[in-house]
């Protein structure tokens, strides 16, 4: 798959929310929540576009990310690529893209909370260099699990 990786607009809003839904389930954010931070001054998303031969978007959004702010530190909210489109290079692709803009837009470092067990989004943030700083013991529900808090700092 043909894709590009481009800032989210309140546009996306429904076919992110239906990735989170394919995700996250009762974990998701929904179309609203979703609307009101790509609304938002401080929050910033990306999303993978497949475009065809042509280079036009098919309107299919295979995969998403997304930040918030808070002094130049970028708090990473959501990473998501669907089932099928998964193991393809587009979650990397997508973390480049907010580390790309993190680094122009002088933002100092990046964090986020995984589940423990999340072996492919721990192995993916390590490969970017985000390191643990320590666990938050049942920081997720349903199920109950630790969350290993990461952060990559970038050299200034
Ligand atoms: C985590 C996730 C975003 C990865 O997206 P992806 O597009 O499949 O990832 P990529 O194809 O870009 O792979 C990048 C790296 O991630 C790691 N990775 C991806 N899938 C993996 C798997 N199944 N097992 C182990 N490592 C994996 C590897 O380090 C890989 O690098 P490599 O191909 O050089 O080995 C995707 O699995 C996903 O959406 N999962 C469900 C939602 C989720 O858990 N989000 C994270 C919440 S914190």
């Amino acid at each position: 798959m043909k894709v590009i990786y481009r800032p989210a607009t309140v546009r996306d809003a429904e076919a992110l929310a239906l990735l989170e839904q394919e995700c996250f389930g009762a974990h998701a954010w929904s179309e609203d929540a979703l609307t009101e931070s790509l609304l938002k001054y401080n929050y910033r998303f990306f999303v993978a576009a497949e475009v065809d031969d042509d280079g036009e978007e098919t309107g299919n959004i295979p995969g998403y990310v997304g930040m918030y702010i808070v002094a130049a530190e970028g708090n990473i909210t959501n990473v998501a690529v669907t089932g099928p489109a998964r193991g393809q290079g587009i979650g990397r692709g997508l973390l480049q893209a907010l580390c790309d803009y993190s680094k122009k837009t002088d933002c100092i470092a990046l964090t986020l909370e995984v589940r423990v067990s999340n072996t492919p989004a721990l192995k993916l943030y390590r490969s970017f260099g985000f390191e643990s700083a320590g666990v938050r013991k049942n920081f997720y529900e349903d199920p109950v699990e630790d969350a290993e808090i990461m952060w990559l700092h970038f050299a200034v």
